[in-house]
């Protein structure tokens, strides 16, 4: 069950693949020892530090709270023990609320029987109200008879910082590009170039933690509607004012296609750092290296799996690689592509790459080199 005064096990969500990134930005940022999963990283810390998580960190995709635990053999007994739930330290009974249950391993193995009972439990106990289209969404998962309540305390998923109206074909999400950034060891003072820049995802991302800026500032989350929500507190937490962690860096971000460039401008001009970013239309040719001292080009080229034609692209890459190798010396660059065989066609010298993060049904690495010759 619950007890109020030990600290709440917080389960970041990760796309696969980058739960390690996901628990070194979390250490960066302060919180506390992270134990990673697949699919996620565990840290421990009050309700505070679930709205910090949810404000601060770039990587997490949703931030669920482990509510309590109970054994549940059979249906009476999760019904009765589920009556029985603290529910209200945590939940309103004026909030709407879904259920979502998972059965594994489990002498209850009707997911849908389930759901019923703890729905009931909690109409009967906390008078709430049940609907499929609430926003508030209690997870539970029973797995070898233990079933664990889990609320998710973000909402929307957390890519959507709430700047970006206009997205293009194939966008990135701001959570990959933010933990992409980091494991190129960009930490908010380097140059960064985009030379397909599409709605503008890699150059935003590191302007905002260039200025400070903390990527939750612009939205609302689930956990505004719990009954352990504390109004001023967190206003206090959201309006600290940015601290940039040093002299601005430029970013340069650029595009052949007229509209990803438009709508590039506007998603950075919404997320307040439009005068930081550069961002003109241009063939990746034609990309020249900026006046500034040697930084980091991360470019996320199209995939042959997702847009376009593969054969295509090997001369995308090509005149990529090409052009970096040409006028990029010292600089590092960054590659991230579900393709290694067009990766290869930029004929740029990369290191070893990490694992691969898989992302709607693709593998996605970041392929990096040192600084080029
Ligand atoms: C996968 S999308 C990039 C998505 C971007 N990272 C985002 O978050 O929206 C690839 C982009 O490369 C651009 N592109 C393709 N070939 C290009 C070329 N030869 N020169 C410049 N841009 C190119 C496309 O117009 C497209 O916007």
């Amino acid at each position: 069950m619950t007890d109020t005064d030990t600290p709440l096990d917080i389960y970041l969500v990760a796309l696969p693949g980058h739960e390690t990134a996901l628990a070194s930005e979390a250490k960066s940022l302060g919180f506390g020892p992270a134990t990673v999963q697949p699919g996620g990283v565990t840290i421990q810390g009050d309700w505070s530090e679930v709205w910090r998580a949810n404000l601060q960190l770039r990587g997490v995709g949703k931030v669920l709270v482990r509510l309590g635990s109970f054994r549940a053999m059979h249906l009476a007994q999760l019904d009765k023990r589920a009556h029985k739930f603290p529910w209200a330290q945590t939940l309103r009974p004026d909030i709407p609320l879904k259920v979502d249950v998972v059965c594994k391993r489990s002498r209850i193995y009707h997911a849908k029987a389930a759901t019923q009972r703890i729905e009931t439990a909690l109409k009967d106990s906390l008078g709430v109200e049940i609907s499929a289209e609430a926003t508030l969404v209690l997870k539970a998962r029973i797995e070898d008879d233990l079933c664990t309540f889990s609320l998710d305390t973000s909402g929307e998923p957390l890519h959507k910082r709430g700047h970006k109206e206009a997205i293009g074909k194939a966008p990135l999400r701001e959570t990959m590009a933010a933990l992409f950034l980091q494991q190129m060891g960009y930490d908010g003072t380097q140059t960064v170039v985009d030379p397909m820049c599409g709605s503008g995802t890699i150059c935003i991302e590191a302007a905002e933690i260039a200025m400070g800026l903390a990527p939750g500032r612009s939205r609302s989350f689930a956990f505004e509607h719990f009954a352990s929500f504390d109004a001023g507190a967190w206003d206090k937490m959201r309006s600290q004012a940015p601290t940039p962690n040093g002299p601005l860096p430029q970013f340069f971000a650029s595009d052949r296609d007229a509209g990803a460039v438009k709508m590039a401008g506007e998603n950075a001009a919404r997320a307040g750092v439009g005068d930081l970013i550069a961002i003109i239309r241009q063939g990746v040719s034609e990309l020249q290296r900026p006046d500034t001292k040697p930084g980091i080009v991360l470019v996320n080229p199209p995939y042959g799996a997702r847009i376009g034609n593969r054969k295509l692209l090997f001369s995308v890459y090509g005149a990529l690689g090409k052009t970096l190798l040409e006028r990029f010396s010292r600089w590092r660059v960054g590659i991230i592509t579900s393709d290694e065989g067009l990766a290869k066609a930029s004929a740029l010298p990369f290191k070893p790459t990490e694992a691969p993060v898989s992302h709607g049904g693709l593998r996605v690495t970041l392929f990096q080199t040192d600084p080029l010759p």
